[in-house]
């Protein structure tokens, strides 16, 4: 007998907009009994049932269910209930009612569906890719890296050579730098969080710490800079500071405790926890050693960074911090008024997140979300808010604020510092707009 425990959801009364405090008493829980055994397999159930608070998908592509025979339903028993299931797979599939969440790929990149999504890991299959050639498939029996340079002894490695090093996991979060890019302008924002915010996944990286491989090689004095150089078609290639490398950067072959898929950089990639994505060199083949930044073509007119004075910034790594509500979030429809939760997520790539803030005021007033642990550094935390929908139009929005105390901006102090010239490092607060017939839709601010 399984205890299965449904929330009431008809009591959180408070009709003001006002967000319901965290332990707010008028949730009440009610304990449903599914009685499996009885005599006859007749299930007792309760019998007032409130609907979940799933949101409706304005594009739902949830496949189409074969329609349930009012028979079936309790107290009745439904058909799956009376016979063995199909045995499982190989390698594990999710249910075909899942199958409508999924990537939204292009010619260059797949962003996650971060409005469908749980905690804090991406799965494998809906972590988002970023690509500049294609995925190349590699035999991993034929990829070598090799470190050289302004080093006291090249080498070069294996696959095999570089599991026998003593591994660690970490968990971060990965953010392309031009994640949220849409949202600098008012006339190219997106539609739904997928395409606006979908650049950015978590996961378990396996691998082996950086200056374990640098170490091997051992770098001379002012071997300041590394250029890694990926094994894919674009060589896509980058400048790295050696002094992050040493400190936390990891040479990776396992994701969420398998390997790599081919998108993220099988057989092996660089990962420099919290810096802009492109960095992280997949499918990495060559670190040469050397005593400045090489002014690579992804670091001069790509990923650069151009203000209104014609300045551009250079080297910017560092993914600032920055927080978006996922449900309810552009494209979904609130059903009705009452209680929902206001739900999303936090990163930075300076530390852990120690405050994400709400408003549903248009900024006028904040609520304090519960952050949920585990609240990891340089990871997505995933925060929450008991909210009651009053049924009127009005704006939810977020804010992030990190340990070194930095607040994510809005889209005018954003904009007023970096101007408009750069689709880079759009971290600024996203409003989500509710109409009073409950659909969602991004406003610019
Ligand atoms: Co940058």
């Amino acid at each position: 007998m399984k205890p299965l425990q449904d929330v009431n959801l008809e009591q959180s009364s408070s009709a003001d907009g006002v967000p319901i405090d965290e332990g707010d008493s008028r949730l009440t829980r009610r304990t449903l009994l599914m009685a499996a055994g009885v005599a006859g397999g007749a299930a007792l159930v309760g019998t007032e049932l409130s609907s979940s608070p799933h949101l409706t998908v304005a594009q739902d592509a949830t496949p189409e269910a074969s329609p349930v025979a009012a028979d079936t339903l309790p107290p009745n028993i439904p058909p799956w209930t009376t016979q063995w299931g199909p045995l499982p797979s190989e390698y594990g599939s999710r249910s075909p009612f899942e199958d409508g969440v999924v990537r939204d790929p292009s010619s260059t990149s797949s962003r996650s569906p971060l409005a469908d999504l749980h905690g804090i890991i991406t799965p494998n299959s809906l972590f988002f890719e970023r690509h500049h050639a294609g995925v190349p498939q590699i035999d991993p029996a034929e990829h070598r890296l090799i470190v050289h340079g302004m080093v006291d002894r090249p080498v070069i490695f294996t696959l095999d050579d570089i599991k026998r090093f003593p591994s660690t996991s970490v968990i971060h979060f990965h953010e392309c730098s031009g994640n949220t890019g849409s949202e600098y302008k008012e006339d190219t924002i997106a539609p739904t969080v997928q395409k606006s915010h979908g650049l950015v996944s978590a996961t378990e990286w396996t691998g082996v710490p950086m200056r374990t491989i640098l170490n091997e090689a051992g770098i001379q004095p002012g071997g300041t800079w590394l250029l890694c150089e990926g094994a894919d078609a674009a060589a896509m290639t980058r400048s790295i500071p050696t002094e992050k490398a040493m400190a936390d950067g990891l040479l990776v072959y396992g994701q969420n405790g398998e390997a790599l898929r081919p998108e993220q950089g099988y057989p092996m990639r660089a990962i420099w926890p919290g810096f802009e994505g492109n960095s992280n060199i997949k499918w990495i083949r060559r670190i040469e050693v050397g005593n400045e930044p090489w002014e690579t073509r992804e670091e001069t007119s790509k990923y650069t960074d151009l203000l209104p004075d014609g300045i551009a910034r250079q080297f910017t790594f560092i993914m600032e911090a920055k927080s978006v509500i996922t449900r309810p979030s552009g494209g979904q429809t609130i059903p009705s008024d009452g209680f929902w939760e206001i739900s999303g997520i936090a990163w930075s790539g300076r530390g852990k997140i120690t405050m994400v803030e709400v408003s549903t005021d248009g900024g006028s007033t904040w609520h304090e979300a519960e952050l949920q642990e585990p609240v990891l550094p340089i990871c997505l935390t995933r925060f929450r808010l008991p909210w009651s929908w009053d049924g009127k139009a009005g704006t939810i929005q977020s804010r992030a604020t990190d340990e070194t105390g930095y607040v994510q901006p809005t889209v005018d102090a954003i904009t007023q510092a970096r101007g408009l010239n750069s689709t880079y490092h759009m971290n600024a607060i996203k409003t989500w707009a509710i109409a009073e017939n409950g659909e969602v839709t991004n406003v610019y601010k």
